[in-house]
C-alpha cells in the first residue's frame, strides 16, 4: 500500500477474509467521538499515523467526520479499509437498502469495504431479511464486504444453516477479562473472521449508561507489569495481545499522541509467559451488554 500522506510506513499485516478482501488487523475505531473528533482522527491516523483502517457504525453519529478526515488526509480511497454498520432501527430488507445508501452519502463514498450487522435482532424473521439485503448490497459492488456484530454461536449458526453468504467479520467484545472462546472457535470452524470491539476494556464513560463500567485493563498490575518488561504501554500490550491471538483489533482514540502509540506495536512480541499470564484475566466481565440479553433499538 503507498503512504502518500507521508506518515509512518504501513507495517499492519492483514486477513484474508472468506469474500477474498484483506483486512489490515489494526484500526482505528471511534465509537462516542464527534464529527469534529473524528475528522481529526482519521485525518491524523491514515495521513501522519500509517493507519488504513478506519471502523465507524452509522449510530456513532460521525460518518461525515469519517468522510471529511478521509478526503484530509490525502490517502487515495482504495487504500483505505473502511467499515461502517447498519443500526437496529433500520433493521429489515428494504429499511436496510435505505440506511447503506444514507452511510455512503455521509461518508462520501461510493463503497465501503465492509458493511455490519451492528446488533442482533431476537426476531430472526427480520434479522434474515436484513441478511438477504446485505447480500444483495455485496452482490452490486457496494459493500466489498459483509458481516455482523454481536452474533453469539447460535446465531453464527443460523446463517450457516439457512445457507448462502456468511459473514466475513464477526465483531464482538473481545478483551483479556472476556476472551470469547467459543464464538471464537466457532467463527473459525465457519470461516468467519472474529474483531474485537472495546479491546483495551472500554471507556470508561457514560456510553453503556447506568450499564457503564470502568476500565480496569488499562490499570491492572498484571499488564503493567508486562509493558514494563517491555519497555511498552499497557494499550501496547493488550494491542499485541489481540494481534497474536490472530484477531482484528479497533482501538479507539481520538488523541494523536495516542492513535501514534496504538499503532507503534510492531517492534516487539509478547513471549509464551506474557500471553499465559493475560489469559489468568478470562474472568468474564463484560464492559457492554450480553446480544441475548438486549434487544437494542428493535423496530417495531
Ligand atoms: N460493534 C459494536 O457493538 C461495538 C461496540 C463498542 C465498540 N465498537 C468499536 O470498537 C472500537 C473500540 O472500542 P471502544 O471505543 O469501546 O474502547 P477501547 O478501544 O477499548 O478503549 C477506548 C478508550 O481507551 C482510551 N485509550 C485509547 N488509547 C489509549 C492509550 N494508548 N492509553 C490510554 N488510554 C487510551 C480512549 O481514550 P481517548 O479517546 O480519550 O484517547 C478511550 O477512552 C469503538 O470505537 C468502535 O469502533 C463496536
Amino acid at each position: 500500500m503507498s503512504n502518500p500522506g507521508g506518515g509512518a510506513p504501513q507495517k499492519t499485516p492483514s486477513i484474508t477474509l472468506n469474500s477474498g478482501a484483506k483486512i489490515p488487523q489494526l484500526g482505528l475505531g471511534v465509537w462516542q467521538a464527534t464529527n469534529d473528533e473524528t475528522e481529526r482522527a482519521v485525518g491524523f491516523a491514515l495521513g501522519e499515523a500509517g493507519y488504513r483502517h478506519i471502523d465507524t457504525a452509522a449510530a456513532y453519529g460521525n460518518e461525515e467526520g469519517v468522510g471529511r478526515g478521509l478526503a484530509a488526509s490525502g490517502v487515495p480511497r482504495e487504500d483505505v479499509f473502511l467499515t461502517t454498520k447498519l443500526w437496529n432501527a433500520d433493521q429489515g430488507y428494504e429499511s436496510a437498502f435505505s440506511a447503506f445508501d444514507a452511510s455512503l452519502d455521509k461518508l462520501a463514498v461510493d463503497y465501503v469495504d465492509l458493511y455490519l450487522i451492528h446488533w442482533p435482532l431476537q426476531d430472526r424473521d427480520r434479522l434474515l431479511r436484513t441478511w438477504e439485503a446485505l447480500e444483495e448490497i455485496a452482490a452490486s459492488g457496494r459493500a466489498r464486504s459483509i458481516g455482523v456484530c454481536n452474533f453469539e454461536p447460535h446465531h453464527l449458526r443460523l446463517l450457516a444453516d439457512r445457507g448462502g453468504t456468511m459473514p466475513a467479520v464477526d465483531q464482538v467484545e473481545l478483551h483479556p477479562h472476556l476472551a470469547q472462546h467459543e464464538i471464537r472457535s466457532t467463527a473459525a470452524e465457519l470461516g468467519v473472521a472474529v474483531e474485537s470491539w472495546s479491546p483495551l476494556g472500554g471507556t470508561s464513560n457514560a456510553g453503556w449508561g447506568e450499564h457503564s463500567k470502568p476500565n480496569t485493563l488499562l490499570t491492572d498490575p498484571c499488564i503493567g507489569a508486562i509493558a514494563s518488561r517491555h519497555g511498552k504501554s499497557p494499550a501496547q500490550v493488550l494491542i499485541r495481545w489481540h494481534l497474536q491471538n490472530g484477531l482484528i483489533v479497533i482501538p479507539k482514540s481520538a488523541h494523536p499522541e495516542r492513535i501514534a502509540q496504538n499503532i507503534d506495536v510492531f517492534d516487539f512480541d509478547l513471549t509464551d509467559i506474557d500471553l499465559a499470564e493475560i489469559g489468568t484475566l478470562n474472568d468474564g466481565v463484560r464492559v457492554g451488554l450480553h446480544p441475548d440479553e438486549m434487544n437494542l433499538a428493535a423496530p417495531d
